[in-house]
């Protein structure tokens, strides 16, 4: 892909990542991925906002073929993804700043190797002047690492968001043009990467709200040019209230569990809350993260395996106490063979959950009318304090 004009003297570069399928080795990426960066060519001097995936370098360097001189290189964010191509690019323009957070500084130099006489740190708010182009630097930590910054080019109301407002998609548009792929794309790395940092990324978009933004460029996937409504989503998924939905995880090896999970889900559903299910053993753990966004309760459809949870079930609660969702109600329900520790095991990886624990629902074996009724009563409890949100 050759570089793309957004706006007079402003270039998308990038590269598209068709074929990617999994990012830190952990997140699944279903539909791909892209590195943007930018160009933003002012009267006097030239700014590279981000680069690249170090494998997509040549890509970069290519657009930058023409261009005889870049001023600055302004750094959103450390990872990889988005500076590892920072060394080539400092090493083709000898006489380029690297402008960053004091932050992404110390990470840049741990990640990379980078000489410290290439740096210019900014703090919040303070300004950089291309000549006719205004680049203004606004500190938001945690999209998606303590040191992320994101920049506004004053005078075009373009705002530079790098992880913040991203999505994972391999796509040739340069402009959203699907809302509803990219809302879930946008979601679903919301749910990876940022939920955790709920609070402080509540303060980040209180800190952009009296920008006018035209424009929002992310360093994946597609820019949004009518940008209100992804700013609403974010909100939505920070601050707003969780949903009527329960989710539930589950792994079950003789189907014994399985059939308390779809009792229990027709009985939660009759009571008119909504219900996801997620099967650990074939599930893509991207749409899990993405319905723990709306959640009100998460219920653990468990087994026991050596007289422990299956490891299925220890990874989901793992996963959901990391990603700290504002899930209200946690409980567990599942069989077991003779015994076992799963409900002591399970409780003590979801310290980081603040959330109401129910009585669980355990039954010996394969399920009989007792447990069936007990299953009710928890979808009545369930749905009564589903009322109450
Ligand atoms: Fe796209 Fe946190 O890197």
């Amino acid at each position: 892909m050759n570089k793309r004009q957004i706006k007079e003297n402003i270039y998308w570069l990038g590269a598209i990542d068709w074929d990617r399928r999994l990012f830190d080795s952990l997140i699944p990426l279903p539909d791909g991925t892209s590195y943007n960066a930018y160009l933003v060519r002012g009267s006097e001097k030239t700014a590279l906002l981000d680069t690249m995936d170090p494998p997509m370098a040549d890509k970069l360097l290519g657009q930058l073929e023409e261009i005889p001189k870049i001023d600055y290189l302004v750094s959103h964010h450390a990872e990889q993804d988005h500076s590892g191509t920072i060394p080539n690019v400092l090493e083709k323009y000898p006489e380029a700043k690297l402008v960053v957070t004091k932050k992404a500084k110390t990470m840049l130099m741990d990640l990379l190797h980078i000489a410290e006489d290439r740096f210019v740190t900014v703090e919040d708010g303070e300004t950089l002047s291309l000549g006719n182009k205004t680049l203004k630097f606004i500190h938001t930590p945690w999209v998606h690492w303590p040191e992320t910054m994101v920049t506004y080019l004053e005078e075009d109301r373009i705002l530079f968001s790098c992880d913040f407002f991203g999505s994972h998609i391999a796509t040739s548009d340069l402009y959203v043009i699907d809302r509803g792929r990219v809302y879930e794309a946008a979601k679903r790395y919301f749910a990876e990467i940022m939920m955790p940092f709920r609070s402080v990324i509540s303060k980040n978009l209180e800190k952009l709200k009296d920008y006018n933004i035209d424009m929002i460029a992310p360093s994946h996937g597609q820019i949004y040019d009518d940008p209100a409504w992804i700013t609403e989503a974010y909100h939505d998924w920070v601050n707003g209230p969780p949903h009527n939905l329960a989710v539930i995880p589950y792994v079950s090896m003789h189907g014994s569990t399985r059939q308390m999970v779809d009792h229990f889900t027709a009985a939660l559903a009759e009571k008119g809350v909504r219900v996801e299910l997620f099967n650990l053993a074939v599930t893509d753990i991207g749409k899990l993260a993405m319905s723990l966004v709306d959640a009100a309760t998460i219920v653990l459809g468990v087994p026991t395996v050596l007289a422990g949870p299956h490891p299925a079930a220890a990874y989901a609660a793992f996963l959901a106490n990391a990603l700290r969702p504002k899930t209200k109600y946690l409980s567990i329900i599942g069989s077991y063979g003779w015994g076992g520790k799963t409900v002591e095991t399970l409780s003590g990886m979801i310290g980081n959950l603040k959330a109401e624990v129910i009585d669980p629902v355990l039954c010996k074996g394969l399920p009989a009318q007792e447990t069936f009724r007990a299953l009710d009563e928890l979808a009545e409890t369930i749905a009564e304090k589903h009322k109450a949100l």
